[in-house]
């Protein structure tokens, strides 16, 4: 494909204005405010679709956010690649820490990204990863070299748990047929060396309650005489760590799948810089796991952090409370054996049982998922592998990602089919973060890497 790269070139203009636009409609999944710009966008990637060259578009309507479906099938001969990405996005806030308004979208140059990056929310996570497949398949449409049968699917819930899109999946399973589906939602090493995600973490999330006493008291008159529920949680919570940051929640580890010392020993030939990592996030320590390195504490162990907090009083100044009630949001990430809904039934029962008779414990389930680990054997990653090689000119690694894709395990029990996950963003871009951005060089590449997957893919699978 000698006329890519010019094509890309000659177009980079237009292809940052487009996604630019894209990234202007705040489509927020997490907040129902944001559904008329849910809307909006479902419709802004139809008609992206549609220009893209696909033969059929639609919008289908789910019990939640629409999903928007497009194929474009020109041989039933050939392999099916069923593309997969999400055009929802998390909220903004702390809108306050953004140096440039999230939803107007600027390219500015960084240190890590001298060529220039999109700032604004959803711009790497995943509306500019999800774009960069619509705008490969123009190319190769309008060129003429689609070279086999290609299916998109792109969700608006994946950031609050894909409930939706697994009642589609369920309910669509000849429509979604496919040999392969193709991601770009997670990230590589760095834009020098690429890397092909073969692994995700699983997920449990929770939500806990603490109550004490009926009402809030003045802790003047109460306090020392009746739990707190504030200091309970917490002291709850420390439990769940012992002094070597394992977690303490009985069965938790049983079915953690521990890798050989060789796959160890291949993982930590990955670049990595401890001092840029400290460096980067501005601390003077990491912190984790006795016994396992930073890239192996963040991919091939299990976690339990809290992630929201709250009770009390927290306005101005000071007052004199027991609060009754204490609150806190907990996420487990999981590797690859541990199910999800099972280490979530593990803590509640240990939670409960860890309470003191002076207060009372309620755990809510929120969502969960999976983790997934993806073969390197295949064709799929022999022709991701061989794409990444001829665009980057350094072959790519095999990582394991820390985070969490749930519905990809749900694919492949559902659609039979394996995900080949081709992440061109960097772990760096602050995705969820205020300031999230994606580097040009990343999205331009992303469009011309992909039509070489689509020719290897099919090449080799003849
Ligand atoms: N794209 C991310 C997941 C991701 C990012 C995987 C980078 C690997 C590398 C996705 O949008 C996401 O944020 N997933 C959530 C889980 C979901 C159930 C809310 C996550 O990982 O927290
Ligand atoms: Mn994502
Ligand atoms: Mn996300």
């Amino acid at each position: 494909m000698k006329n890519l790269k010019s094509y890309i070139s000659q177009n980079k203009e237009q292809l940052l204005n487009e996604l630019i636009e894209l990234l202007k409609i705040p489509s927020i999944s997490a907040d129902s405010e944001y559904k008329p710009a849910i809307l909006k966008t479902a419709e802004a990637v139809e008609k992206a679709l549609q220009n893209a060259g696909c033969s059929k578009v639609e919008i289908c309507e789910t019990p939640g956010n629409p999903i928007v479906y497009g194929e474009k099938i020109i041989d039933a001969n050939l392999p099916t690649i069923l593309v997969y990405g999400h055009y929802d996005v998390q909220p903004a806030d702390p809108i306050e820490l953004w140096d440039s308004p999230p939803f107007e979208p600027v390219i500015k140059k960084t240190e890590i990204h001298p060529e220039g990056a999109i700032f604004g929310r959803g711009s790497c996570d995943d509306k500019g990863q999800m774009f960069m497949h619509v705008k490969a398949l123009e190319y190769m449409t309008k060129n003429n070299n689609l070279p086999c049968n290609v299916k998109f699917m792109i969700e608006g819930e994946e950031e609050v748990g894909s409930t939706s899109l697994g009642w589609f999946v369920k309910r669509n399973q000849e429509k979604l047929a496919n040999d392969i589906i193709l991601i770009s939602d997670t990230g590589m090493i760095s834009n020098t060396q690429p890397s092909i995600t073969t692994g995700l973490r699983g997920l449990s999330y929770v939500e806990v309650e603490v109550t004490g006493p009926n009402r809030d008291l003045h802790s003047g008159l109460y306090g020392g005489a009746v739990a707190n529920p504030i200091n309970i949680l917490t002291k709850m919570i420390a439990s769940l760590h012992d002094e070597n940051n394992h977690i303490t929640i009985p069965g938790f580890y049983d079915k953690v799948e521990e890798l050989s010392a060789k796959e160890r020993a291949e993982m930590a030939k990955a670049p990595f810089s401890l001092e840029a990592y400290k460096k980067s996030l501005d601390i003077k320590d990491v912190y984790g796991e006795t016994g396992y390195t930073t890239n192996e504490r963040n991919s091939i162990r299990p976690t339990l952090d809290v992630n929201g907090i709250w009770g009390g009083y927290t306005g101005e100044g000071a007052k004199t409370v027991i609060a009754s009630k204490a609150y806190a949001k907990i996420s487990m990430r999981l590797v690859p054996n541990q199910d999800w809904q099972e280490i979530t039934k593990l803590f509640k029962s240990h939670f409960e049982s860890i309470a003191p008779k002076s207060v009372t414990v309620k755990v809510t389930e929120h969502h969960g998922g999976q983790g997934y680990v993806t073969p390197i054997d295949t064709v799929a990653y022999q022709a991701a592998s061989k794409a990444y090689t001829e665009t980057f000119g350094v072959k790519p690694i095999p990582q394991r990602s820390g985070g969490s894709i749930p519905i990809v395990a749900l694919f492949e029990d559902e659609l039979k089919s394996k995900s080949i996950l081709m992440g061109f963003g960097l772990d760096s871009d602050a995705i969820h973060s205020p300031n999230e951005h994606f580097g040009v060089f990343n999205y331009l590449k992303g469009i011309e890497t992909i039509p070489l997957f689509y020719k290897y893919y099919t090449e080799m699978n003849k």
